[in-house]
């Protein structure tokens, strides 16, 4: 069917048309023109009358106008150009002649783009519900993926559709799941693996501890001090003789060892006070991390298991915690996949893993330097070469650290309303254009731009709604709410019941 006709100046890559026919914004259309067949996507869309134009000031012209011409509209159009059909989607070298018809792509064309080697079925195009649109499996994995989008557009439901898709497949997803929201779930493609937010403090380096303490790289007899206790604990550790698993307790113990008396039992003022530092900020930090150690526990990497949501539960702890965790893990996968990869040591992890981290702007914050931010842009620049594949999940996206969004091969964009979060995202993606951007706030829960390397062309979506269970949807506060009243009442009702069969009357 034709939808209209090129015109005024056309490039390569764009191209305006008049219309007197409503296309939709994100359908795809057929330019053919000297043996191509190219494929485009209608990107912006406005209603114009001639005869009704911007110059005209005097209301009562216009309503006469509208009454005769009214309906005399025309539609234009712009046009992305994305590739010949016939040429793989490369792009012409040729532009297409001022009024060449333009139609409308029919579905074996379609379904032969959406048509990819290990394909991730996210949904169906949003104009078109009768094709289904399919990522390519491995460059997600590897060239990882962004999802942005503003609260409550469908974020974590494109998550879970995405993770039981990679169970098929038989991935090891590792979930950083900030509000517990996976860790009930059911995948119909997997089992869901509970990790616990636990490290052995063995595998931890001493920076990483030294960072929880607070010890400021300046203070370099606190460092000494705290580092000979480190190490004393760490041995303590491996001979299996310690009397708790809190590190830092073992730490404090070690430390206090040292400190000498005065006869009437007050620290005595031949004990170096830097020592005492010390002690309080092992103490300090003793209350927020003390829950993270568990020297029984084996490195939290050999969990993993293959074609599981291995779902670390992060809802109980703190955010610094988190950050502790995030940073241990990625530090740990990248050094054990490089030792894989280069057979230089045992420790190894033996598989890739796809690492989902949700609230990506706390875990790598754009504006604060964090020791987790550091290593998810580690992993986000090197992890493609161990097999190593990040999802950065955030309806914050402009207090997403550039460095790590711009490593994002792929970007799964849904609703985004703020023009500051559209700013930050096109600046982090080449594919994303302007008139893509200006679509972000019109689109409806659970419809996305997809674009990046999974995909030949970008995508219109309406992602499917996941068929599986996770919790984190929206609540029905008000249906809650009008329980929770009949719930007291039925509460109070079995309560007067009871003292009646028992014989007890109100007095
Ligand atoms: N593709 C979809 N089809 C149908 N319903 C959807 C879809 N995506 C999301 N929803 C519904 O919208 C609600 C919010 O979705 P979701 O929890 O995925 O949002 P979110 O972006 O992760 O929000 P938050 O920022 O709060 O984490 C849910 O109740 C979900 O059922
Ligand atoms: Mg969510």
């Amino acid at each position: 069917m034709v939808v209209g006709y090129c015109v005024g100046e056309i490039s390569l890559s764009e191209l305006t048309f008049i219309s007197d026919k409503m296309p939709q914004v994100g359908e795809y259309v057929i330019v053919e023109y000297d043996g191509k067949k190219v494929l485009g996507m209608v990107e912006s869309l406005v209603r114009g009358n001639d005869a009704l134009n911007i110059d005209l000031h005097d209301v009562e012209a216009i309503q006469t106008i509208a009454r005769i011409g009214g309906k005399d509209y025309y539609i234009k159009g712009k046009v992305k150009l994305l590739g010949d059909v016939n040429d793989n989607l490369r792009l012409p070298r040729t532009p297409a002649l001022p009024g060449t018809p333009i139609k409308l792509a029919d579905k074996e064309i379609l379904n032969e783009v959406f048509k990819v080697k290990n394909p991730i079925k996210l949904g169906t195009l949003v104009n078109q519900s009768d094709i289904e649109v399919n990522v390519e499996a491995n460059p997600v994995l590897n060239r990882h993926l962004a999802i942005l989008a503003m609260t409550g557009a469908g974020k974590s439901n494109t998550v879970a559709v995405l993770i039981d898709q990679l169970l098929g497949y038989n991935v090891p997803v590792f979930v950083f799941d900030m509000h517990g929201e996976y860790r009930d779930a059911i995948f119909p493609n997997g089992d869901v693996n509970v990790i616990q937010p636990k490290i052995n403090p063995k595998y931890m380096t001493f920076y990483e501890i030294k960072r929880l303490v607070s010890i400021p790289n300046s203070a370099v007899i606190q460092e000494r001090f705290f580092r000979q206790a480190f190490n004393k604990a760490q041995k303590i550790i491996s001979e299996g003789t310690s009397h708790t698993t809190d590190f830092l307790q073992l730490i404090v113990d070690v430390l206090y060892n040292q400190v000498e008396y005065d006869d009437d039992g007050n620290i005595s003022t031949k004990t170096d006070k830097r020592m005492i530092d010390v002690i309080n900020k092992v103490e300090d930090s003793m209350d927020k991390y003390s829950n993270l150690f568990d020297s029984n526990k084996g490195n939290i990497l050999t969990s993993i298991k293959l074609g599981h949501a291995n779902v670390l539960d992060l809802s109980q702890t703190d955010e610094s915690v988190a950050e502790v965790l995030v940073s241990h893990i990625m530090r740990n996968s990248l050094q054990r996949r490089k030792n894989a990869v280069h057979g230089s040591s045992d420790k190894t992890l033996d598989h890739p893993v796809f690492y989902v981290i949700e609230e990506a702007h706390i875990l790598a914050p754009n504006k604060r330097d964090s020791q987790s931010k550091h290593w998810i842009q580690r992993v986000a620049r090197e992890g493609r070469k161990f097999g190593l594949g990040l999802c950065l999940v955030s309806q914050s996206p402009k207090t997403v650290d550039h460095d790590a969004l711009s490593q994002m091969n792929n970007m799964i964009i849904l609703r985004l309303v703020e023009p500051e979060d559209q700013r930050h995202v096109q600046s982090a993606s080449e594919s994303l254009s302007k008139d893509l951007i200006d679509q972000l706030p019109s689109l409806n829960v659970g419809e996305a731009i997809v674009l990046g390397l999974m995909t030949k062309v970008p995508t219109l979506v309406k992602i499917d709604e996941f068929k599986g269970r996770r919790t984190g949807g929206d609540l029905d506060i008000i249906g809650e709410l009008a329980g929770f009243d009949k719930k007291q009442d039925d509460e109070l009702e079995r309560q007067k019941q009871e003292m009646d069969d028992l014989g007890c009357y109100d007095y």
